[in-house]
């Protein structure tokens, strides 16, 4: 009696040890969750939202150079330098009209994206993202054509006030053209 039901299972078993593989895979290859700051009510799901809504153009892991794209990854925190930088996160398009309509949630993913993905970069003690502000914020989203504009300004200002690499001005440090 017991063997064929173990036999039914065992294919079962196999497939969950595969997604814990490929769970902990990922795992590895995120940034570790020690460097986030506690305000995250849920990392997993902070994580998970990322993942969902922005990975596919920024990579999972905020690296995406040598595509026109600003990479993420160990930069992004300069933007938490001044009050205008860090609302121009918020007021990124598709931040502000994300589907995340919970604004606590949209803060908890956007302090994964500039405290995980920013890591060093997130100026010290800068505080993180609440729901207030996301809420605040996201009622002025940006249109594409004063993005480039709000994106050279708030550089500017990261560079002055806060010593940000000049070479936050390219999309990627390195970036040609
Ligand atoms: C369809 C592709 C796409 C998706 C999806 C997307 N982005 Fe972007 N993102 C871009 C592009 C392109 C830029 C460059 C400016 C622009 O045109 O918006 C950008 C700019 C940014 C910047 C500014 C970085 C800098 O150095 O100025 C941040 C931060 C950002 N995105 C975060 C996010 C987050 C968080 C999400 C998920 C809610 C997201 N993006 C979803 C394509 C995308």
């Amino acid at each position: 009696m017991s063997a064929p039901v173990s036999r039914l299972f065992r294919p079962l078993v196999g497939a969950a040890l595969l997604l814990l593989g490929a769970t902990v895979g990922l795992r590895a290859a995120l940034p570790p969750m020690g460097l986030l700051p506690s305000a995250i009510t849920d990392p997993d799901m902070a994580r998970a939202d990322y993942v969902e809504q922005c990975a596919g153009c920024h990579g999972v892991n905020g690296s995406t150079a040598p595509a026109q794209l600003p990479e993420l990854r160990g930069r992004v925190g300069w933007f938490l330098c001044t009050p205008q930088a860090r609302a121009y996160l918020i007021r990124l398009p598709n931040v502000a009209n994300s589907r995340i309509k919970d604004n606590q949630q949209l803060a908890d993913m956007m302090n994964y994206v500039v405290f995980g993905l920013g890591g060093a970069s997130a100026p010290q003690g800068a505080a993180p993202f609440t729901a207030d502000e996301v809420a605040r914020e996201r009622q002025h989203a940006l249109s594409t054509t004063t993005l480039s504009a709000e994106r050279a300004s708030q550089v500017e200002s990261a560079i002055r006030t806060c010593k940000a690499p000049a070479s936050l001005r390219l999309l990627y440090p390195g970036q040609k053209g």
